[in-house]
């Protein structure tokens, strides 16, 4: 039996889990194109195990779960791909609304939501309203998102603060880089996990990621389950993480 969020137990276990999870959803294209189903099939099919792994997530205890949904370079894919998506997102983040009412999800979205359909912004903004009463997981959505993108706005902020005389350029930090960027009063990422095999960060908290343990698994997204993710959970228990020391 294929499991669900609902029936794999959460592990009881005082194993350390990372505190922030990153995971780049990857591999819809290749999932539908495996069935011979268009591309869209693949990111509806991904948006099923976006939801069921958010749900697992908070039951074993996340404290910050940050999923890649769409990067500032997904743009340059077909301009149908990128429709589809767009009504994916809608879709799905009107369900959404009656999901994290129920759930205690801190939810939150990453990225230059700008651009984006007023009422996708609408979405966006009703959901990230009703996050605000939780108390449970952080969970960052990435839509539009570029770890570039937040580095430049980053240092925007700070060059402004320096012009109105409220910084100067030497009081700059490491920590007041940090507190500028999206991720704000967030731990930085323990874990960064890609399925479907590819090994690359692609502009995926570059920041926030400097001492991250990484772990690619030959999973196309669609298809990766809560065992999945234990096992990920499993390695990077067994890590040996050393920030640069000995
Ligand atoms: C990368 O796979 C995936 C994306 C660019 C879209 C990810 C979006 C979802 C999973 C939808 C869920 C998100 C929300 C907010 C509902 P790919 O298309 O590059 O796969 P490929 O490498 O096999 O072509």
């Amino acid at each position: 039996m294929k499991s669900t969020a609902q029936n794999i137990p959460p592990k009881e276990s005082s194993r350390l889990l990372p505190r922030h999870l990153g995971i780049i959803m990857d591999g819809n294209g290749r999932w539908a194109q495996k069935r011979g189903l268009p591309r869209s099939m693949g990111h509806r099919a991904g948006a099923a195990n976006f939801k069921k792994m958010i749900r697992y997530c908070n039951s074993i205890g996340i404290e910050c779960l940050t999923m890649y949904a769409f990067s500032t370079e997904n743009w340059k894919r077909p301009e149908d791909e990128v429709g589809a998506l767009m009504v994916l997102f809608k879709q799905y983040l009107k369900d959404a609304i009656k999901e994290f009412l129920k759930e205690n999800v801190q939810v939150r979205f990453i990225g230059d939501t700008s651009v984006f359909s007023q009422g996708l912004r609408e979405l966006i903004r009703k959901n990230e309203e009703i996050g605000r009463s939780k108390t449970g997981m952080i969970l960052n959505i990435a839509m539009n998102y570029g770890g570039r993108l937040e580095l430049v706005r980053a240092t925007r902020m700070l060059a402004q603060k320096v012009k109105d005389q409220e910084l100067s350029p030497g009081e700059i930090t490491e920590e007041m880089l940090s507190a500028h960027l999206y991720t704000a009063g967030q731990p930085d990422v323990d874990l960064i996990i890609r399925p479907s095999g590819e090994h690359r960060i692609s502009n995926f908290l570059l920041w926030q990621s400097a001492y991250a343990e990484y772990i690619v698994m030959d999973i196309l997204w669609p298809d990766f389950t809560p065992e999945d993710l234990e096992h990920a959970l499993d390695e990077y228990a067994n890590r040996n993480r050393r920030f640069g020391g000995v």
